[in-house]
C-alpha cells in the first residue's frame, strides 16, 4: 500500500492566498503559577519552521491551528498564549488561532466546525502529524474542501515509518517499553511481521512475564492481557521478555536487583543489568532500530540505567534509527543523545498507529483532495 501524499509542490501557486496550516503545537507545559505556563520544549515548534518558512516564502498568508493538551471545554490553562508568543519569536507573521479542543466541534468531527475552519481560505496544509491518527475536524475535514498538501515534517514521518513499514534494512529489531501492554498489542503483532527481534522492557514486560507464569509481587500488570500477551509469545518470532529485574521493596526504599520472580508486594521498575546487556547485544548491531517508551521509571536515577542504556546502544547504533515520540524522545534528550538519531519523531501515538495501522486518517483525508492524482 503506497503511502503517498499531496506535498507542497502539488498546491496551487501561493502566493497571496490565504493558508490555513494544521499543525500539532501540543508542546509540554510547566505551569510556574495558577495560570501562567511555560513551555518545557518547543521541538514542535521548530519542528515545523520548515513549512511555514516554504509558505512565507511564497507570498502566502498563514493562518496555524492546533490543539493544546486534553481541555474539557473551553479551559483557559489550556489556552495557546504560550505557543502564540514563542510562535511569534520564531515565525513572525503567523497568526495562530485559540486551542481547537475548546470547541466541541473539533472532536466531534462537526461538518459546521469544518466549515468554520475553512471560510476565507483557499489552501491546507497539515504538518500535524502527531495529531493525524485522530479523525478529528481540522485533520479530515479541510482536505474534502481545498487543496491540500503534507508539510515537510508530516512528510518526512510518513518517509520515514513507511519505510520501517515497507523496507526496513535488515537485522530490524524494535524496543518497546512504557506502562501499558494494552497500549501496545496491536503494534507488537504488526512489528512482529517485520523484525528480526522484539525487545519487551518497561511497566509492559510484567504482563508478559505473568503470561510466562511468573509471579510479579506488586508490579504493575493487566490481568485482561495476559492471554493476548501468551499468544505473542507462543507465536514463534523472537520476543526478548527481561531476565531480570531492579525492584522497590514494600517499604518503598530497598532496592533489589530480582531475577524473573518478583517477591510479594514487591514493585519491579526497571530492567535489571543482565536485560539491558542482552537488549543492547541485539540493539548495536542492528540495521534498523525502532524504539518507543522506556524501559522503567527514569524520571527516578535509581530506576533510569535500563533506559539509559538503551538510549546509549540506539547512539552508538550505525544503522538507521527511529525513536517515537513522547517518553522516550523525552529519555534520549535528558541523556543529551537526541542529536545522535536518524530519525527523532514527533509523535508517539501517531507513530505507534501508523506501524500498526499501516495509515492513518489525516494521510487518507490528503489523498482525497481535490488537488490529489
Ligand atoms: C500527542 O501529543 O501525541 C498529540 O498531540 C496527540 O494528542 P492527543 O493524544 O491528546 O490526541
Amino acid at each position: 500500500m503506497s503511502l503517498a501524499v499531496p506535498q507542497l509542490e502539488d498546491l496551487p501557486d501561493p502566493a497571496g492566498k490565504s493558508v490555513l496550516l494544521r499543525a500539532d503545537f501540543n508542546v509540554p507545559l510547566a505551569r510556574d503559577g495558577e495560570d501562567k505556563a511555560r513551555i518545557e520544549d518547543d521541538l514542535r515548534i521548530r519542528a515545523t519552521l520548515p513549512t511555514i518558512e516554504w509558505l512565507l516564502e511564497r507570498g502566502a498568508k498563514v493562518t496555524a491551528c492546533s490543539h493544546l493538551g486534553r481541555p474539557k471545554g473551553e479551559d483557559r490553562r489550556y489556552s495557546m498564549e504560550p505557543v502564540r508568543r514563542r510562535l511569534a519569536e520564531l515565525a513572525p507573521g503567523v497568526e495562530l488561532m485559540e486551542n481547537l479542543r475548546f470547541d466541541p466541534g473539533e472532536e466531534a468531527n462537526d461538518p459546521a466546525f469544518v466549515e468554520r475552519l475553512v471560510a476565507g481560505r483557499e489552501l491546507f496544509v497539515n504538518d500535524a502529524f502527531g495529531a493525524s491518527h485522530r479523525a478529528h475536524a481540522s485533520i479530515v475535514g479541510p482536505p474534502a474542501r481545498l487543496p491540500s498538501a503534507a508539510g515537510r515534517l508530516l512528510a518526512r514521518e510518513v518517509e520515514v515509518l513507511g519505510g520501517l513499514l515497507h523496507q526496513p534494512a535488515r537485522p530490524f529489531a524494535a524496543v518497546l517499553g512504557g506502562a501499558k501492554a494494552s497500549d501496545k498489542i496491536g503494534v507488537i503483532r504488526s512489528l512482529l511481521d517485520r523484525v528480526e527481534v522484539l525487545l519487551v522492557g518497561g511497566g509492559m514486560c510484567f504482563t508478559f512475564l505473568a503470561a510466562l507464569g511468573h509471579p510479579v509481587g506488586d508490579s504493575l500488570l493487566e490481568p485482561g492481557q495476559v492471554d493476548a500477551c501468551r499468544e505473542l509469545l507462543d507465536s514463534g518470532r523472537r520476543i526478548m521478555v527481561p531476565t531480570d529485574i531492579v525492584a522497590l521493596a514494600p517499604d518503598g526504599r530497598r532496592v533489589q536487583q530480582v531475577g524473573r520472580t518478583i517477591p510479594e508486594g514487591w514493585r519491579g521498575m526497571d530492567i535489571g543489568p543482565g536485560t539491558a546487556a542482552e537488549f543492547v547485544d541485539e540493539i548495536t548491531p542492528a540495521s534498523t532500530v525502532f524504539w518507543n517508551g522506556p524501559m522503567g521509571v527514569f524520571e527516578d536515577d535509581r530506576f533510569a540505567a535500563g533506559t539509559r542504556a538503551v538510549a546509549e546502544a540506539v547512539a552508538a547504533c550505525r544503522g538507521f534509527t527511529v525513536v517515537g515520540g513522547g517518553d522516550s524522545a523525552n529519555a534520549m534528550r535528558r541523556f543529551g543523545l537526541a542529536d545522535r538519531v536518524g530519525h527523532l519523531s514527533t509523535g508517539g501515538g501517531a507513530a505507534l498507529e501508523l506501524l500498526e495501522r499501516g495509515d492513518l486518517p489525516g494521510l487518507v483525508a490528503l489523498r482525497g483532495a481535490p488537488n490529489a492524482l
